[in-house]
């Protein structure tokens, strides 16, 4: 049974739930013998871990895993960049609150008012170019557009181009799953380079300013009494891009394919739009577009009964955690809009990492949505769903292509 379970596989994020059932069904955690992994698959004890970062770490390599190490021709250009200090994601620290407590604001009522009326407009012009009963490619058409441009204007660098943006981020996104070509690896290094020396080219050019944008926020903002330096702007900023689009674009075409494929359900959102927020729960919760993270234990330990050893690494896998048959019921890729929901979903993490961004991408969803229930009758799938394009990548899972069809 374990076999199906192959997470670097190419191919493996066209129906990971069927492996992540099939190892449920053997235990709670899966060892993983040639790479010592250990999997949590359990909705219970990746709470365990995510509300214990003094047992289990975020300050893991992820970039680090990758098989063969970095070519020297990384290292090479790395080296004319600036190293990024911990943050965020890979900061477990007392400077990790400090660091979010700068961007938190943007993400709050008073930032999402702001940039409201950007989403709203650059909502409505995508759904306008969409024609009904033609065929359309979603993802390119609309699920990349919206988030990164939406990313690109709370940053203060949407002039620079969405295209450009989402080649930054496509490359940042591309090195967390570590299962890059050297080929890819190298143009990685270059490209985040580029995308270093523009942010640090605008954050020089924005200190002494005034202005909303993350960019200018961070320019002149302290942490403990001096400004910030270098390697955490661009941490802070290069997170906020890549998490700020790439995750909300997968959400938008997993929910225009559960409504491409559900009988009945575009109709039942249309007629009671109290429904919306709940639906983008379920789209969160059974198709989780960050499928997991990783843990290091900080020292010998036990989880749900197994010996942990010290420095083991362990990869929470949100999706499978998602979908636990002893909280949610039985696995059946249901959307479940009826009654109170069993447990709170970890698509967004729980804890003291829990996604910063996560009233942006409801907002943004709830928006675009609307848009598009209020403009179509309903929407088609114009393939087969088993031809449906994925990314290979350790933990993200992304539509590539969703060919539908809009109805009048
Ligand atoms: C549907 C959309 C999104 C999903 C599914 C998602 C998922 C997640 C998850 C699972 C985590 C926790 C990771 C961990 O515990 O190691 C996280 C953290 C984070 N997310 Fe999101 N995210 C989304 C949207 C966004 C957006 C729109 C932004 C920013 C604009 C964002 C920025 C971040 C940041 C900065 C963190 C790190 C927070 C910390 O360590 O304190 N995310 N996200």
């Amino acid at each position: 049974m374990t076999a199906r379970f192959a997470p670097r596989a190419p191919g493996f994020m066209v129906a990971p739930h069927e492996a992540y059932r099939a190892l449920r069904a053997q235990g709670p955690i899966f060892h993983e013998a040639d790479t010592g992994i250990f999997y949590v698959l359990d909705h219970a004890l990746a709470i365990e871990v995510l509300r214990a970062p003094e047992r289990f770490s975020s300050a893991v390599d992820r970039a680090g895993m990758r098989a063969g190490g970095l070519p020297a021709e990384v290292q090479a250009i790395r080296a004319k960049g600036w190293p990024l200090a911990p943050t965020l994601s890979h900061n477990d620290g007392p400077s990790h609150d400090a660091f979010r407590a700068l961007v938190a604001p943007l993400f709050m009522p008073r930032g999402l008012a702001t940039i409201r009326p950007f989403i709203a407009s650059r909502v409505a012009e995508l759904a306008k170019r969409i024609a009904p009963c033609e065929q359309i490619e979603f993802v390119s058409a609309f699920a990349v557009p919206l988030p990164i441009a939406v990313i690109g204007e709370i940053l203060g660098m949407r002039h620079l181009g969405d295209d450009t943006l989402k080649r930054w981020s496509d490359a940042f996104a591309d090195e967390l799953g570590f299962l890059t070509s050297d080929a890819r690896a190298v143009e990685i290094a270059r490209l985040t380079l580029a995308c270093h020396q523009a942010m640090m080219a605008l954050v020089d050019a924005r200190r002494g300013s005034d202005g909303a944008d993350a960019i200018t926020l961070l320019a002149n903002a302290t942490i403990a009494g001096r400004p910030l330096e270098a390697g955490e702007i661009l941490s802070l900023l290069t997170q906020l891009l890549v998490a700020g689009n790439e995750t909300t674009t997968a959400t938008l075409a997993f929910a225009l394919l559960r409504l491409a494929k559900t009988p009945g359900l575009w109709a039942r959102l249309s007629a009671d739009r109290a429904l919306l927020p709940r639906f983008i729960e379920e789209v969160l919760r059974l198709d989780c577009p960050i499928q997991g993270q990783f843990r290091r234990a900080v020292a010998d330990t036990r989880l749900g009964g197994i010996a942990i050893p010290a420095g083991s690494l362990l990869h929470l896998r949100f999706a499978s955690a998602n979908r636990d048959e002893r909280v949610f019921g039985p696995d059946d890729d249901t959307v479940r809009l009826d009654g109170k929901p069993a447990a709170p979903h970890l698509a967004f993490g729980m804890g003291l990492h829990f996604c910063v961004g996560a009233a942006l991408s409801r907002f943004e969803l709830t928006i675009a949505l609307e848009a598009l229930l209020d403009r179509f009758a309903g929407v088609s799938l114009a393939a087969e769903q088993g031809a449906l394009p994925f990314r290979t990548h350790f933990h993200h899972r992304n539509l590539l292509a969703l060919p539908l069809v809009f109805r009048a």
